[in-house]
């Protein structure tokens, strides 16, 4: 479905090709049985296809998810981060790969990865299909990212406005209200 207010940044086909790469960066750095925690919900279109193309470079993944509170409706962080639901409980003494969508301020990566170290996953790796630099408010480079975007508000790929434009088979810039 073609909304006006949404403009492509990466086509699907690009996502899909990044994707592939970013597997095999992942397999020469990570164990093939690493425990794959993705962060819902932005994560979900993302986590399928990088399992996916893990496979395909021969690993063989465990697969978990997590809950974090995210933005709600707003589209400035809170710059609060708390888990929603039970930690997955099988990461104690695992190598663990997290995963998810957007590191933009660095907090949700930061909180979480502290928390898996803390129960016990070892070691932790961090990856984001996008990374928006100038936004960092916190110390944290995720090991493996997809994209380095400017501070837009991207839309599209299992990324929601408002519970919106998840199911977009693109990543895409979502236009401030007023500009469309
Ligand atoms: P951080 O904790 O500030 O790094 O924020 C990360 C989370 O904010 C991501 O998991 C996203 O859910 C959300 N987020 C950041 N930027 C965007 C955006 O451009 N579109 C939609 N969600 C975003
Ligand atoms: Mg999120």
């Amino acid at each position: 479905m073609v909304d006006e207010r949404v403009e492509v940044l990466f086509p699907g086909a690009e996502v899909d090709a990044r994707v592939g790469e970013l597997a095999r960066e992942i397999k020469d750095r990570v164990p093939a049985d690493v425990t794959v925690v993705g962060l819902l919900k932005g994560s979900f279109m993302f986590m399928a296809d990088l399992i996916r193309a893990m496979d395909d470079e021969g690993m063989t993944p465990k697969v978990e998810f997590l809950q974090v509170s995210s933005y709600g409706l707003e589209t400035t962080s809170s710059g609060r981060v708390k888990v929603i639901g039970d930690l997955p409980g099988s990461v104690g003494g695992r190598p663990v790969l997290l995963v998810d969508d957007i590191q933009d301020t660095g907090r949700t990566l930061k909180f979480t990865r502290d928390l898996l170290v803390e129960n016990g996953a070892d070691p932790v790796w961090t990856c984001a299909l996008l990374d928006k630099p100038e936004r960092r408010a916190v110390e944290i480079e995720a090991d493996f990212v997809g994209f380095v975007i400017p501070d837009v508000f991207v839309v599209g790929y299992g990324i929601d406005y408002a519970e919106n434009f998840r199911h977009l088979p693109f990543i895409g810039r979502l236009a401030p209200e007023g500009e469309v």
